[in-house]
């Protein structure tokens, strides 16, 4: 359990890799550091929150090539998208930052050249994959082959899914880059190592010493250790995005060297960037970070190796959850179980996940499941029904019997002891994050004061004692001012209105109490409302931008041509559009395409997409400006993913009005732009 003494706390949750949304996997991690850090700020101790965008690497670096665009870029974008969605789900950093900074470049030469000089590091030839084409070692996920092991096919360069043996990437048998689909070849070349295995004795001492590890972990941690520590490559060939090792000419830190880090340099970043500050002062805090079970290794025996060998402070504690599963099966797009933060804000109240992950999170390692049945129910019946409804009540109940004033509280001995009682263990639960245990209590408070409230009928009493009644309702007062105090690192949107109504504000823990009396309240209004299932309509084409890469004759018909889209992936498409375009009015432009139609072939040759044409004598195509794979829907009607047919494709009725495409009332956007095309009203698409 986490002691409380006014020390610093530096409080840390992974740093999302830049180059994608926040969905709401990620957002169990965010949601439970969060809780803990708004639970210690209401405790009074000097708790931060720190994080940062995680920008290096390989796949940031291939994702701003397929955009075309810088990798500053694209980190600089998905900077924006990850601090209004975190803003959203109400996630309060103290500093959110990026590993592409000067701080962060800083601490990651001193610690490197702190190991270097004390010998921790040395240098090896390694032979990797290398593509030609792409000028590119092939890391783990950008080779595939056969398996070494086992024969199976398509397995990449680190594991194999059919047989679970690990590999390097040129063991891969008739290997190819899955880039270009090239096959690599062998390179040499000479890289820095970190002796880990040098720590086996040390990180084995401080295993034993720390009292907070959760038992799994410790599990782990002994094999990992049984089995020896290897040394551990810490950079990589450049063309790579990320910090030149300083006198190499073509050498960059791998990414995980500097990820970590990054935790310190957006400590740093709160300190206006003052790194000598904050290298003291963060050897003088407390660190506590919160990780996922995925990457134990890295922050269990790489970082902290790295932190002893550059004698920097270690963490107290390494929090780690379980993965989310959404009804209990992996997340996944087509069984629509799969959300971005944004998409889950736009349809339900961000709090409804915050009280649900506060509700189900513990201090175990298994997996988080977000069963929607039970979701639903919970809000309903416990979010809505117990807690907010008792607080809604006693609220609306003073403003209407008593003209909101209270006066004397009625000090109900079994009652008040018995929620001190709770407050206590509520406590240890916030502090040891089992916070589904604190959430569990927190609701059997609003029990106690439902039934009490209910047994002592005040609307009954008012007739013929209305100062009894008056005070038994200021005890229920007192009541939800205290699961205002207690809620508030879950539910903080929720907390902060009860006490407005209360005419209070930013309470803390020590305000726990039964002395609010003698006061008016304001006037009652819903907290929070119940759960409606939101009908979504749905258009039945999933449209998209394609990318017409290059532009082919047909092997066997006249008319048709065959184009290689890219539609986010590759694709092939058929096409009778032979008689009105030429291949360069084509290639490199964006055109509308349907994307769940059933295969079908044309005289031999499959074709994959279809396009969307105007039924005018050109033929007219909907040419957009923007990237391959951009949604195109109609208004806010949300594209169908199963696949379709023909026939239900032409039964469909979209037409021209005003230079827009228009079906029922709605016209068409890609990426929210209308698409406008100079055509006669009336004039149809196929
Ligand atoms: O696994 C991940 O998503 C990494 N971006 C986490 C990095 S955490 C820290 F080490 F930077
Ligand atoms: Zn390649």
């Amino acid at each position: 359990m986490t002691e409380l003494n006014k020390k610093r706390i530096i409080v840390t949750a992974a740093l999302p890799y830049a180059n994608g949304s926040i969905h709401v996997g990620h957002l169990v991690e965010y949601i439970q550091t969060d809780i803990f850090v708004k639970f210690l700020k209401l405790t009074e101790e000097k708790a931060m929150y720190c994080c940062a965008d995680d920008t290096h690497g390989t796949p940031i670096q291939i994702s701003a090539e397929k955009e075309g665009i810088l990798p500053e870029e694209l980190i600089g974008r998905y900077h924006k998208e990850h601090l209004r969605d975190f803003k959203r789900f109400l996630i309060d950093f103290d500093s959110y930052y990026s590993t592409n900074s000067k701080e962060n470049k800083y601490f990651s030469d001193l610690i490197f050249k702190r190991l270097k000089k004390k010998n921790l590091l040395y240098k090896k030839e390694v032979e990797l994959a290398y593509c030609k084409k792409c000028d590119k070692f092939l890391p783990d996920r950008y080779i595939k082959g056969k398996c070494p092991n086992c024969g199976a096919e398509d397995q990449y360069g680190d594991v194999c899914e059919k047989c679970n043996s690990t590999h390097k990437t040129t063991d891969l048998k008739d290997p190819y880059c899955t880039i270009c689909g090239k096959t690599p070849v062998r390179k040499i070349s000479e890289h820095y190592f970190f002796k880990l295995s040098e720590f086996q004795d040390k990180l084995s001492k401080w295993f034993e010493q720390n009292k907070n590890l959760q038992p799994e972990i410790i599990n782990y941690l002994k094999n990992w250790l049984k089995e020896g520590l290897q040394d551990w490559d810490i950079s990589r060939d450049g063309p790579y995005f990320g910090f030149k090792i300083p006198d190499e000419e073509n050498l960059y830190y791998y990414v995980w060297l500097d990820a970590p880090i990054g935790y310190i340099s957006s400590f740093t970043n709160t300190l206006k960037g003052d790194t000598k500050k904050a290298e003291k002062e963060w050897n003088d805090s407390r660190v506590i970070h919160f990780i996922g079970k995925d990457i134990i290794y890295f922050h269990f025996l790489f970082w902290p190796a790295m932190l002893m060998g550059a004698d920097f402070t270690l963490p107290e504690n390494i929090v780690v959850h379980g993965f989310l599963t959404v009804n209990k099966e992996k997340m996944s797009k087509s069984r629509g179980t799969f959300f971005t933060a944004e998409e889950f804000a736009n349809k339900y109240n961000p709090e409804y996940l915050r009280y649900y992950y506060g509700k189900v999170l513990s201090k175990k390692l298994s997996d988080v499941d977000l069963d929607f049945k039970d979701f639903k129910d919970s809000i309903n019946n416990e979010l809505v029904g117990n807690l907010g409804n008792f607080c809604y009540r006693t609220l609306s109940f003073t403003n209407k019997f008593f003209d909101s004033e209270i006066k004397d509280i009625e000090k109900d001995p079994k009652i008040i002891t018995e929620i001190e009682d709770k407050i206590e263990k509520i406590k240890r639960h916030y502090l040891d994050v089992n916070y589904n245990q604190a959430s569990k209590e927190i609701l059997a408070i609003s029990d106690i004061g439902n039934q009490y409230f209910q047994k002592n009928q005040p609307w009954k009493l008012a007739k013929e004692d209305k100062e009894k009644a008056r005070k038994v309702v200021a005890l229920c007062i007192n009541i939800v001012k205290n699961l205002s105090i207690l809620m508030q690192p879950i539910l903080p949107e929720f907390s902060k209105k009860v006490q407005q109504q209360l005419g209070l504000k930013d309470l803390k823990w020590k305000d726990l109490n039964f002395s609010y009396k003698n006061k008016k309240i304001g006037k009652a209004e819903i907290l929070i409302e119940k759960f409606e299932e939101i009908i979504e309509e749905t258009f039945p084409l999933d449209l998209k931008l394609a990318k017409i890469e290059k532009v082919n004759d047909h092997p066997d018909a006249d008319k048709l041509y065959v184009l290689d889209i890219d539609v986010g992936r590759k694709k092939q498409m058929v096409s009778s559009i032979k008689d009105y375009y030429k291949p360069k009015d084509l290639e490199g432009k964006h055109i509308v395409v349907v994307d769940n139609l059933k295969p079908a072939k044309f005289r031999g040759v499959i074709s994959q997409a279809m396009l969307l044409a105007l039924d005018d004598k050109d033929c007219t195509l909907l040419f957009v400006d923007g990237k391959a794979g951009d949604p195109v829907t109609f208004g806010n009607l949300k594209n169908n993913k199963e696949q379709i047919t023909f026939d239900q494709f032409t039964k469909l009725k979209m037409s021209i009005k005003d230079n827009k495409v228009a079906y029922n009332q709605e016209t068409l956007k890609a990426n929210k732009k209308e698409i406008t095309v100079k055509a006669k009203d009336g004039t149809k698409i196929h």
